[in-house]
């Protein structure tokens, strides 16, 4: 039987991270991880609760009381978020959920429990899980790490399109900068920035539609898991 191994894929915001995972994770019969829907989740509890972002003591109770867990829909054949037993899939993906989760996610001890929780998820290997620090923090030593990348103009009419589908009255311009501020938080936040990982293959998919991104990604998999020697 084929040695089943980790994927770790990495990037900026909207590059198309998650929609490649998936389509990995289904080709090879691995589990989807989408580590982003975590940090939202998490975010959406504390927009609702009124956690100050900067009391300690706060944030520590309101993590105590967060249960996370991904669970499969069949209708839209993908995992959805719960949230303490309710599914916050759509409203995760809002943007008072979006203009305030790179905050969310800078803060140390947030971090601590959703990397705690991934990591566990991947004892098992059989993998792919999307994020910022994957290949860095939640799983040095995969055996596959990817670091995506599209030019930002590309990234900003995609991620335009999708939101639009939910609110036709989104503006361009409030998704340009919620990219462009969650970029520069993200990359420059003192936990575990995102960063490419100095062992990842970098997939630019700037003029690659997605099943050549599916395509070439596939293609480095496989070869991954036919090098790893049997015992
Ligand atoms: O992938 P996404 O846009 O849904 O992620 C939402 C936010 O969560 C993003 O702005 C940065 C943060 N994030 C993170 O810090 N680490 C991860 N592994 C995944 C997401």
């Amino acid at each position: 039987m084929e040695k089943k191994i980790i994927i770790a894929i990495d990037g900026f915001s909207s590059c198309g991270k998650s929609t490649l995972a998936k389509a990995m994770a289904k080709a090879l019969e691995y589990v989807f991880v989408d580590t982003g829907a975590m940090y939202r989740a998490i975010a959406l509890y504390f927009l609702r609760n009124n956690i100050p972002f900067n009391d300690t003591a706060s944030i520590e109770a309101a993590l105590h009381a967060i249960e996370l867990r991904f669970k499969y829909n069949s209708a839209s054949q993908k995992s959805d978020m719960y949230l303490n037993g309710e599914n916050v899939e759509q409203e995760i993906r809002e943007m008072q959920v979006s203009q305030k989760v790179s905050e969310v996610a800078s803060i140390a001890a947030v971090r601590d429990f959703a990397v705690a929780q991934q990591q566990a998820m991947g004892v098992d290997k059989g993998i792919v899980m999307d994020g910022r620090d994957i290949g860095t923090v939640v799983f040095p030593n995969a055996e596959l790490k990817l670091f995506v990348t599209a030019d930002p103009t590309i990234r900003l009419e995609r991620r335009y399109q999708e939101l639009l589908q939910t609110n036709p009255a989104i503006l361009k311009e409030e998704v340009a900068a919620n990219l462009q501020q969650r970029d520069l938080m993200d990359s420059t936040r003192e936990h575990s920035p995102l960063k490419q990982a100095s062992d990842a293959l970098v997939l630019d998919n700037t003029n690659l539609d997605r099943a050549q991104q599916f395509e070439l990604a596939m293609q480095w998999a496989m070869e991954k898991i036919k090098s790893i020697p049997n015992e």
